[in-house]
């Protein structure tokens, strides 16, 4: 069996201040799997995503990478992308920053040149590629960050908060992106506070209560329809799973998680009638 991408024991991360933000976490994932971190604002998703990225240390427990206690050994294997879009744009123009890490991988001119092509189309950055990211507006600046964290070709891809803030078009884009890296086998850690946005983006949801702890960690539908764990999480249940539940005679596996069960729901309820 192969290596877990990540695989967290125990991990506890105090800031400086002395705030433990994450408290004893084990968390083991699993190559190919889609997983969501979900948990309230102060729930600590941004600092275990910076664990499970290697950009922080533990202050106790460990922490592996495809077997690796290393993260600078595996830094070309696994992406993280933070919220700040301007943590990823540093050079003077798109195609540049696009173009930075597979340089730093010394990948032939020609093979950087496809790649930063071949991502430019992914994200519609073509018309965009020699302006200066800062120059860019909020909703392109987050697909050239989400570009350049693809740019390294990476099997595993964190990220912090993805689709927040930004509009329907640009979310689009962004989940597409999400769903197609699935679909070639990469494996994808999505932090949010958004139980609605978790069907879209995962298979698997690890639960943050209030003081940075995993409370539950199971399948969408095992995490979205438990509506007293949600709000002892401080988060409310999905819009789907509070309008269908309060209806007669829909829980248990009736209750729609995702957009596509409720629509199957709906045109089985019609035939019925
Ligand atoms: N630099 C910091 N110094 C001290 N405490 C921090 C710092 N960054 C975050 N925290 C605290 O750590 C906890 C978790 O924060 P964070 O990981 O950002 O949560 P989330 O991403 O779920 O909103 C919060 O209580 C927050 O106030
Ligand atoms: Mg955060």
């Amino acid at each position: 069996m192969s290596d877990p991408v990540v695989d967290a024991r125990d991990v506890t991360y105090r800031h400086p201040d002395g705030t433990v933000a994450v408290d004893g976490v084990d968390l083991r994932i699993e190559p190919g799997t889609r997983v969501a971190l979900l948990g309230a604002n102060g729930a600590g998703k941004s600092t275990l995503l910076q664990l499970l990225g290697g950009l922080l240390d533990p202050s106790e427990g460990t922490v592996r990478w495809f077997g690796e206690r290393d993260a600078d050994v595996v830094r070309d294997r696994l992406s993280v992308l933070l919220q700040d879009a301007d943590d990823y744009l540093f050079n003077p123009t798109v195609r540049e920053d696009l173009a930075y890490g597979p340089r730093q991988l010394r990948l032939p001119a020609n093979e950087v040149d496809e790649r930063v092509a071949t991502l430019a189309a992914r994200f519609d950055l073509e018309s965009l590629l020699d302006r200066p990211p800062f120059r860019l507006s909020g909703g392109e600046k987050r697909r050239a960050a989400f570009a350049a964290a693809l740019s390294l070709d990476p099997e595993a891809l964190l990220l912090d908060e993805p689709v927040s803030h930004l509009d329907a078009q640009n979310r689009r884009r962004i989940l597409d992106a999400l769903d197609e890296l699935a679909s070639e086998g990469v494996t994808t850690v999505v932090a949010t506070p958004d139980p609605d946005l978790v069907p879209a983006v995962a298979d698997r949801v690890c639960l943050l209560g209030p003081s940075g702890t995993v409370v539950a960690d199971g399948t969408p539908r095992e995490i979205l329809t438990d509506r007293e764990r949600l709000r002892a999480a401080g988060l409310r249940p999905p819009t789907l799973v509070r309008l269908f539940g309060d209806l007669d005679g829909v829980d248990g596996e009736d209750l729609p998680v995702s957009l596509s069960e409720a629509d199957a729901l709906l045109r089985r309820w019609r035939e019925t009638e």
